[in-house]
């Protein structure tokens, strides 16, 4: 595709322009945007690209591991893995407020953050992987989620670090950031991954968070989109994920009687994200879903799939 190599080849030269023999630290997040603009920059720098991944114990299903392989491995991108797993459960204790939860993760990764970048000595940018509907978005009256949401998302810069920006992906709608990704090297399937919130899964367990409830919902959810991809049906939704419900009921097993979570399987159709409507799946592949979720995840005994639209829901739950 030439006006994509063209586009690469213009923004490589712009960034070794820009950055000379700089360090550029990038807060990856295993997301589309953060992962392109991380590939985009070292090809124009190497190693001069210092990555840094927060492992929130948040994450979905092996994550880490994954991005770790992915870029780390596959790209030689220098990351940096912080295992903050303790210290974010820790601040989650007790807490159940949804509202509550995002402020404590949300502080916390740029606490953590904020440590990490300036223990890498002589950095002088910070690399985001912001996109144009992101440029937008922040110029608009921001609601009270829109403020979160830019304190929780990967990469995002608190006020009072020093760094000069880089954002090569800003004049960017993400069809075409996917384009660049793939026309860089990035598998088709990573750079086709569903939007994952900031706050993780701290919003999809409802209720108090522990490493428990992390681990089942991490399961059910791996299922679930396994589950979607096996059946070709991944790219044909826009979001979709497994919440956890603080809710116990009684169910049977054998000849034992369980009292157990119950699982939301949630999947969302939607152009903007602002008004979406639920999946219409085969009764089938639901029933296979559920089946694998009760079968193959010890404390989930019930499984339910969310049929609301948005307005007036919304396509998390929190
Ligand atoms: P709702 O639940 O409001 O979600 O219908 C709309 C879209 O926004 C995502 N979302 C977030 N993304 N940080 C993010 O980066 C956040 O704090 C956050 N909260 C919601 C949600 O996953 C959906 O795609």
């Amino acid at each position: 595709n030439w006006k994509l190599t063209n586009y690469i080849d213009k923004t490589v030269a712009e960034i070794k322009e820009k950055v000379g023999d700089q360090k550029v630290i990038l807060g990856l997040s295993g997301g589309v945007d953060s992962s392109v603009a991380a590939v985009l920059i070292h090809k124009a720098i190497g190693d001069q690209l210092q990555c840094i991944f927060v492992d929130t114990g948040l994450l979905r299903k092996d994550e880490a591991e994954k991005v770790m392989t992915n870029y780390g491995e596959h790209f030689q991108l220098k990351i940096k893995l912080i295992d903050a797993k303790r210290r974010f459960m820790s601040k989650l204790e007790g807490v159940a407020d949804p509202e509550e939860k995002r402020k404590i993760i949300g502080n916390e990764f740029v606490a953590v953050f904020d440590e990490e970048s300036h223990k890498i000595e002589g950095a002088k940018f910070l690399a985001q992987g912001t996109i144009y509907p992101d440029v937008i978005e922040s110029q608009s009256v921001k609601g009270p989620s829109a403020v979160i949401k830019s304190h929780h998302n990967v990469g995002g810069l608190p006020e009072e670090m020093d760094f000069k920006l880089l954002e090569p992906l800003r004049e960017l709608f993400k069809d075409e950031v996917r384009k660049v990704g793939e026309e860089l090297g990035i598998p088709h399937h990573l750079v086709h991954r569903h939007p994952f919130p900031g706050p993780g899964l701290g919003i999809r367990i409802l209720g108090e968070v522990s490493e428990e409830k992390v681990e089942i919902l991490q399961q059910a959810d791996d299922i679930f989109i396994e589950e979607l991809y096996k059946n070709n049906l991944y790219e044909q939704v826009s979001q979709a994920f497994v919440v956890l419900l603080p809710v116990k009921s009684v169910g049977v097993m054998g000849d034992e009687r369980t009292y157990e979570y119950t699982a939301v399987v949630r999947s969302a159709n939607t152009i903007d994200f602002m008004t979406a409507t639920f999946s219409k799946f085969p009764w089938e592949f639901l029933e296979k879903v559920s089946n694998r979720i009760i079968n193959e995840v010890r404390g989930i005994n019930r499984v339910t799939y969310d049929i609301s639209s948005k307005p007036p829901a919304t396509i998390e739950w929190e």
